[in-house]
């Protein structure tokens, strides 16, 4: 797999991407690293693994097309051919999806359809919600609303802070969003546009 990454912030979900690579559990090559903040931390994880970055501001392009047109010439630029959401904290557009049809992947804190959007486990706290997750999905046009590809569960416990949960989710993150990832490189999970996932294995 010819991955692209899209990130905004502390990037690691990028380094579960770049760690499995290096130890030769997920057949893929990270082609390029795209921030829309220039001080992403992920960035300088993504230089540490040699792996080529991009900072694209969305505040330089006037609406999110333009900024998704520069996101689509980067990453084609750079030869991926599957772009990867994660923590990149942008509403993309079908300037993005049509360029990459049932190719962008994206990685969000809870078991969706519950939870989408911003603080998806404050909102699972709030909710009182006893078990909470993780989702790996396909990008549709709306937010976090795509084609589910694999959850992981997270009991959610009596005492929990935000902090605590969304640690506990996180490493459930990284080894979903490498199992998705794996299993795409391997050919068991195939995904056709616009919307139909056939899983010839469960994954
Ligand atoms: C993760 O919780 C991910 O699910 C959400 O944003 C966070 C990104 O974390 N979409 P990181 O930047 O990968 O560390």
């Amino acid at each position: 797999l010819d991955l692209g990454v899209l990130i905004s912030g502390r990037g690691s979900n990028l380094q579960a991407i770049l760690d499995a690579i290096a130890a030769g559990k997920l057949d893929a090559r990270v082609r390029l690293v795209i921030s829309n903040r220039a001080g992403a931390p992920g960035l300088d994880r993504a230089r540490e693994a040699g792996v080529p970055t991009a900072v694209i501001s969305h505040k330089d392009h006037p609406d999110r097309a333009s900024f998704d047109a520069a996101l689509v010439g980067a990453l084609g630029q750079a030869g991926a051919s599957w772009v990867v959401l994660a923590g990149f904290m942008r509403i993309v557009t079908s300037v993005l999806l049509d360029a990459f049809p049932a190719r962008v992947l994206n990685i969000h804190p809870s078991l969706l359809p519950a939870f989408p959007g911003v603080s998806a486990q404050a909102q699972a706290l709030a909710h009182g919600v006893r078990i909470t997750g993780c989702t790996v999905h396909l990008v549709d046009a709306g937010t976090d609303t795509g084609p589910i590809l694999a959850q992981a569960a997270v009991p959610v416990l009596p005492d929990d802070t935000e902090e605590r949960l969304s640690e506990r989710i996180l490493a459930r993150e990284h080894a979903l969003l490498v199992h998705v990832l794996a299993a795409i490189a391997a050919g068991h999970l195939t995904v056709h546009p616009p919307t139909t996932v056939a899983a010839r294995a469960r994954v």
